[in-house]
């Protein structure tokens, strides 16, 4: 049998994170340029659930048995044999490999998750729908983040710009007009799992303050997506803008990420904004395409750890 592979991509949040987790709207887009596979080869000599796991990536190289339940990597697979009712997993080895920077908002965990989840159930000969591929790497994602709003989940599985509110179906939208971002890491690795624990501590210290924050921020989600129907740009650019000034007051950014953000401004982006939790990670610009070189030049003489350009709606 050949080998059995598939990939995912990585995504950035353009509008409403941390909101997102409080019940409001967020805007998420796919990211193709950089993504995660998985590679599946059967191993006819071994016997049924002998899974071998590796992730050069991570350090990873050991039998699905020998790891924690909970460790993410075993999950997503256990999750998928009882997703689908299967008893036994035939042997195989299951190696995972990842161009997407990790714990740096671009979902790389939710992407390691949908991958393994669409080779797997392409192995076992049994289709899943975008739906229940994105349930099941919630599933995984709840032992990544602890309460994530499953916005990554989400845009990963069904590849493509969502309209997300936590609860509810999820919703496509039109891009008016081609939307140009520059992405740049910040080269901090940041655990989103701390920046949504300090925003929940900060949001039972002042319930009012934060509540008020995420309604602000909810209201830009629902100006970016009309904006965005309609294809006016340079309003998008300054939503993001918005959007960030109350990221900061939650207390998110970082000075390295103002630093990004101020190179990218300065060099003509039309928006700019960190993306996905904060404190490191990444910014997306809105750019311009005569302004895509000029923009990525400032934002590596800023320290930018890399960047990438990417075109949504295309
Ligand atoms: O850091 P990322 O890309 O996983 O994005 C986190 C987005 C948050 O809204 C902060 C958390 C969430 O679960 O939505």
């Amino acid at each position: 049998m050949p080998a059995i592979s598939a990939s995912a991509p990585g995504k950035v949040i353009l509008f409403g994170e941390h909101a997102v987790v409080y019940g409001r709207p967020a805007i998420a887009v796919p990211v193709g340029e950089v993504r995660a596979k998985a590679i599946i080869t059967a191993d006819p000599l071994s016997p049924p659930d002998s899974v071998r796991i590796q992730s050069p990536t991570t350090g990873i190289d050991a039998m699905l048995a020998d790891l924690p339940v909970n460790h993410p990597l075993a999950a997503v697979v256990l999750n998928v044999k009882s997703a689908l009712n299967v008893p036994h997993l035939p042997a195989c080895k299951i190696r995972i490999t990842s161009t997407i920077p990790v714990a740096s908002g671009l979902g790389s965990s939710a992407a390691v998750s949908v991958a393994i989840i669409r080779a797997l159930s392409t192995f076992l000969g049994i289709s899943l729908m975008n739906e229940q591929v994105s349930q099941i790497a919630f599933e995984v994602e709840k032992l990544h983040h602890g309460t994530p709003s499953g916005i990554d989940n989400t845009v990963i599985a069904y590849n493509m710009p969502v309209y997300y509110t936590s609860g509810r179906p999820t919703e496509r939208f039109a891009i008016g007009i081609p939307i140009t971002l520059v992405i740049a890491d910040s080269g901090i690795s940041s655990p989103t799992a701390h920046t949504v624990a300090d925003v929940n501590r900060a949001w039972k210290e002042d319930p009012q303050r934060f509540e008020a924050m995420f309604n602000n921020i909810g209201e830009i989600v629902r100006a970016a997506r009309d904006a965005i129907e309609a294809g006016r740009i340079e309003e998008l650019g300054a939503l993001m803008n918005e959007n960030h000034k109350i990221l900061v007051q939650m207390g998110v950014s970082s000075p390295e990420l103002e630093d990004l953000i101020a190179a990218a401004r300065g060099a003509g982006a039309l928006g700019a904004k960190l993306c996905g939790g904060g404190r490191g990670g990444n910014m997306i610009a809105l750019a311009g395409q005569q302004d895509i070189a000029r923009i990525t030049r400032a934002l590596i003489s800023a320290g930018a750890a890399g960047t990438i350009s990417t075109q949504i709606g295309q």
